[in-house]
């Protein structure tokens, strides 16, 4: 079966399940801590994306952010819902996220926003697409004509912005890193800084960012890979701007 049909038709049928419970979720759970939610319908998105990747795929394993852990050189990374606190306040920034990596290496990465019907993906080599579209990072080079985002990382976030206020033409923190990832590949956003977060959160942007000719580094600006903690994601032309101002946050927290 074709890897990329396969995951696109997947993300697209848990989207329609997504959308049903959208803002309609009774019980909501707490996880590490009362920031960190989860609910009945990130595992039932689970559910279907695990049993579904087994049924194809059988020899392969799975990290999923509701607890499946395997190990193996041929990796699936879902997260079924990215950004849950949306999800659960009816907020339309929610997406459902799932990379194929072999022995560390990204090879496909797709990305679904249910409400809006965007669909990201890339593999690796052959550039990035929404729904059928060949996709780029923006062009432009000077800051105050970019829009970026940023994850929410208490302590971090908040200095973020402030440095960047006047720099940048606007801020935007829409509560899905993987969506505001792909955003950067899409050149909606000029860059996208997302401190501590997970695999599952950025490894499908991850790569379509690179495939739409983006720069992803950490925050000492090495290459990113799936396990690092701290990702910029940017359109490379404004990398080194948004990074020095990173790094001086990073050295004062
Ligand atoms: C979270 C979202 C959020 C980011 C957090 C993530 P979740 O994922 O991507 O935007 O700031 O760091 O944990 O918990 O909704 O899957
Ligand atoms: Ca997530
Ligand atoms: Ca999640």
């Amino acid at each position: 079966m074709d890897r990329l049909d396969f995951a696109i038709k997947l993300l697209r049928k848990v989207g329609y399940f997504l959308l049903q419970n959208w803002g309609k979720v009774d019980r909501v759970f707490t996880k590490s801590d009362f920031k960190d939610l989860v609910t009945d319908i990130d595992k039932e998105s689970q559910r279907i994306i695990v049993e579904s990747i087994k049924r194809n795929f059988p020899d392969e394993h799975i990290i999923a952010e509701e607890g499946i852990y395997e190990k193996g050189d041929r990796i699936w990374l879902v997260d079924p819902i990215d950004g849950t606190v949306n999800f659960v306040h009816g907020l339309p920034s929610f997406s459902i996220s799932l990379a194929y990596v072999e022995k560390g290496k990204i090879v496909l990465g797709v990305v679904h926003v249910p409400v809006t019907e965007e669909t990201f993906y890339a593999i690796n080599g052959e550039g990035a697409y929404m729904n059928g579209e060949r996709i780029s990072v923006s062009g432009r080079k000077n800051l105050k004509e970019c829009v970026g985002s940023t994850g929410n990382y208490p302590g971090f976030t908040g200095r973020l912005i402030l440095s960047l206020d006047n720099r940048v033409r606007r801020i935007r923190i829409l509560g899905s890193a993987a969506a505001s990832a792909a955003y950067v590949g899409a050149g909606k956003f000029d860059f996208f800084v997302a401190k501590r977060i997970s695999p599952w959160d950025v490894a499908a942007s991850m790569l379509i960012v690179r495939e739409s000719g983006g720069k992803v580094t950490d925050f000492e600006g090495n290459d990113a890979n799936i396990d690092s903690r701290s990702f910029l994601f940017s359109n490379s032309l404004i990398h080194d701007e948004i990074l020095n101002i990173v790094k001086t946050i990073s050295e004062e927290s």
